[in-house]
Parts: C-alpha cells; sequence; structure tokens
C-alpha cells in the first residue's frame, strides 16, 4: 500500500517536471559532431574563418564580442595565425609565424573594422573615435546596454564572447538555436510582438528575428552558404572565440599525462632497483 503511495507520488512529480520542461526550458538541442570535441579535438580552423565572416557581416550589428582582441585573430590556434599573403607566383599563402599584431591580415581586419574605438582626448576631456588596431578589444555596435535595448524593441542582445560557455549545451545549443526558428507556435506559448518562436530558446518567445537565410553571405573560401553550414560555422567561431587558447592548453594536458606516466616508469625501477638486494 505504502510502495504503491510512494510510486503515484513518483510518477506525479516526475509529470509536473516534464510539463515544466516544456513550458519552461526549450527543447533539448540536437546533439552535433563538433571538430573540437574531446580531449585531443582541434577548431576546424576554416570554419572559424567561415563564422568569423557571418560574426562581421551579421551579428555584430547587434551583437558586441567584448573580451576577444582582433589580434587574438592572430595568435597561435586562431584563424588567421601565421598567414601571409606571400604576393609571389605561386599564390596560395606563406606560412611564418609571426607576432599577431604585426599580422598583416589581423591588421586589415582591425582598421576596416564597422565600428570605431572611441578615446576620450586627454586635453578636452571630449570622447574622440579612431579607426581600431590589432591590439583593441573587438569596439561593440552600442555604447551601452541601455542604448541596445532602445534598438531591439527592449530585449538586450548579449555579448556573445562567452555565449557558448555561458548556456547548458554550448555549441549544440546555440547551433540549435540558430536553426530553431518555426512558425508553427504551441498554443501555450505567447507570442508578443516583436517577438518570434523558437523552440529551443527556454519559454519560446525570442526577440532576436531568424538570422540565417540561404545564401545570406557569399563565403569567401567558395564553401556553399546554406543554413546548415552557416549555423554550424558561426557556432564553431563562438566556441573558438569563448576559448581561443583551447588548443595550446589541450596540447599542454596530453604533455602533462605523458610525463606523469614516464616518471611513474622511472620511479618504479628506481624502486625495484632501491630494494634489488634486500629481502622484503
Ligand atoms: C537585429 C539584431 C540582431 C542580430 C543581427 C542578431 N541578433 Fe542575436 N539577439 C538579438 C536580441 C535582441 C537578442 C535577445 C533575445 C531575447 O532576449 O529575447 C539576441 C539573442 C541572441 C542569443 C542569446 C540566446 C540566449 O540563449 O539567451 C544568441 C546566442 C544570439 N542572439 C546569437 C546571434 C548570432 C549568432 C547572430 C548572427 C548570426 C545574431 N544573434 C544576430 C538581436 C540580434
Amino acid at each position: 500500500m505504502k510502495m504503491t503511495r510512494i510510486i503515484a507520488a513518483a510518477v506525479a512529480a516526475l509529470g509536473l517536471a516534464a510539463t515544466a520542461h516544456a513550458a519552461g526550458d526549450g527543447k533539448k538541442p540536437e546533439h552535433h559532431h563538433w571538430h573540437h570535441a574531446g580531449p585531443f579535438g582541434t577548431f576546424d580552423r576554416d570554419a572559424v574563418q567561415r563564422g568569423f565572416q557571418i560574426y562581421t557581416e551579421v551579428c555584430s550589428s547587434c551583437h558586441g564580442l567584448a573580451f576577444l582582441s582582433f589580434r587574438n585573430l592572430g595568435e597561435e590556434g586562431g584563424p588567421f595565425y601565421g598567414y601571409i599573403p606571400d604576393g609571389d607566383d605561386h599564390g596560395g599563402h606563406h606560412v611564418q609565424a609571426v607576432n599577431a599584431n604585426d599580422n598583416p591580415i589581423v591588421m586589415q581586419i582591425a582598421a576596416n573594422w564597422r565600428f570605431p574605438v572611441v578615446e576620450i582626448d586627454p586635453e578636452t576631456g571630449d570622447p574622440i573615435e579612431r579607426a581600431p588596431r590589432a591590439s583593441d578589444r573587438f569596439p561593440g555596435p552600442f555604447p551601452n546596454d541601455a542604448a541596445a535595448r532602445a534598438s531591439n524593441g527592449g530585449a538586450l542582445p548579449p555579448d556573445l564572447s562567452l555565449i557558448v560557455k555561458a548556456r547548458s549545451h554550448g555549441a549544440d545549443y546555440l547551433r540549435s538555436l540558430m536553426l530553431g526558428y518555426s512558425d508553427e507556435i504551441p498554443e501555450d506559448v505567447n507570442i508578443a510582438p516583436g517577438q518570434y518562436y523558437n523552440e529551443y530558446f527556454p519559454g519560446g518567445a525570442i526577440a532576436m528575428p531568424p538570422q540565417l537565410i540561404e545564401g545570406l553571405v557569399e563565403y569567401s573560401d567558395g564553401t556553399e552558404a546554406t543554413v546548415e553550414q552557416m549555423a554550424e560555422d558561426i557556432t564553431v567561431f563562438l566556441a573558438w572565440a569563448a576559448d581561443p587558447h583551447m588548443e595550446a592548453r589541450k596540447r599542454m594536458g596530453a604533455m602533462v599525462l605523458i610525463f606523469l606516466f614516464l616518471f611513474a616508469v622511472v620511479l618504479y625501477l628506481a624502486y625495484r632497483q632501491v630494494w634489488a638486494n634486500v629481502k622484503h
């Protein structure tokens, strides 16, 4: 008798949890295979470059990338590391490690960035604008959160530097969110004017219009810009942006493990040697 009651209570609790999930959390993101996943995974550098193109041409008009500097693009592990257009007859790129601040591609990206760096004139105290340099952080589209909300119907487009780390299911969530818009709105979801239905967004009503449409960008590497491709590429770029030194970190981890293993072997041999002539 008692047991049936406990089971009934458990079933009821599970049922409640399931409805809460449906209304509040958004659908579980679709699992996707990422080249950068796992202890030895590395970023697909071409995908990071393509994703950066999407960020530049599309997302940067609403979202900042405040924790990233232009030079990060040219550092080891970054999408433009060590690339110098060589200008000789053979075409292609001459690969040479350079200081990221002197990397010509990075310098060009910074100089042509769509938003200026705002500084205070030391003489007058007035704000002055200048073109960014490779050593600067990415200037964002809005001077402050209030201005960002005012331009987006009251909703705040979050900074994207760490978004992949800040959301559970990280990269899978971001990719699903990009692909998750739909016109079939369930009855229990209320979509206010200026909102859109996205099944992966908690609550379902998101203030960001659908972004990815077929052929939105023309990829400079010639890849076909399908919606799926763009969702994957922007996600890979933002995963890199959230952890630009991931590859170095993983390499160091592997080296430490190899070292510990070899050290354990040496210790064992030393132990055998020390106790070789002792009865124990
Ligand atoms: C027209 C402005 C605009 C553009 C362009 C735009 N967004 Fe947004 N984005 C928003 C707004 C506004 C929100 C806040 C939505 C909300 O809170 O309902 C948002 C929210 C987000 C979020 C946060 C979702 C969450 O879980 O909180 C992500 C991630 C995001 N955008 C990614 C992107 C990406 C990637 C691009 C480029 C492909 C992009 N956005 C382009 C306006 C924009």
